[in-house]
């Protein structure tokens, strides 16, 4: 059992459990404690050599979340009062000997790390994989070391989606 904020306990399968993807959001601004809860989870996140080669924007102002529809043209995803934006810094990443960088599967921990610590502030989150990176990094003005992985919207949810269909464990697990 882990205990969040000193007084509530949660069960950590229960939050995974309870976690969904939220495509509607309140208007409500995200209050600054729990963003910063949720950074700080991605922070902590495990990397290879804990090399840390990932770069995260916090897109709040509205002119440019309007602007983001043309990264990723759902209209829920720039209603929500905040966007993050995962990059991986790949020239910062591990490499093993084979030369496989480990920069995206950093960037997904770290973004895994968010997104359950957003649930468990009360906050909706959805992994945002088919979004336009050019457009990204024009609006951004990202530097060119620099790469995009994955985004997501950040509020107070406006829908409550039921669980979602997982393959049966025994067909993901096998025991030797
Ligand atoms: C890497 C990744 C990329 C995804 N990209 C999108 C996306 O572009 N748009 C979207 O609506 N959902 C996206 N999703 C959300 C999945 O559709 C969702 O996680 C899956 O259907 C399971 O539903 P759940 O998150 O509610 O449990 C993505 C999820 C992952 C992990």
């Amino acid at each position: 059992m882990a205990k969040l904020k000193g007084e509530l306990t949660v069960d950590f399968l229960d939050l995974a459990k309870a976690r969904s993807s939220i495509r509607a959001y309140r208007s409500d601004p995200v209050p600054e404690d729990k963003l910063r809860r949720v950074l700080e989870a991605a922070q902590c996140a495990p990397s290879a050599a804990n090399r840390q080669p990932i770069h995260l924007y916090v897109v709040r102002d509205a002119e440019l979340r309007a602007r983001m529809l043309d990264v990723y043209s759902q209209q829920w995803f720039a209603d929500a009062p905040v966007i993050i934006c995962a990059c991986a810094r790949p020239s910062e990443a591990w490499q093993r000997r084979d030369g496989k960088s480990y920069a995206d599967i950093d960037v997904a921990i770290a973004m895994d790390h968010l997104i359950l610590a957003a649930a468990a502030e009360g906050l909706g989150t959805c992994w945002i994989g088919a979004f336009k990176p050019g457009k990204l990094r024009e609006i951004l003005q990202m530097p060119a070391d620099l790469e995009p992985v994955a985004m997501t919207p950040l509020g107070f949810p406006d829908q409550q989606p039921g669980p979602t269909p997982r393959k049966p464990l025994d067909e993901l697990v096998e025991y030797r």
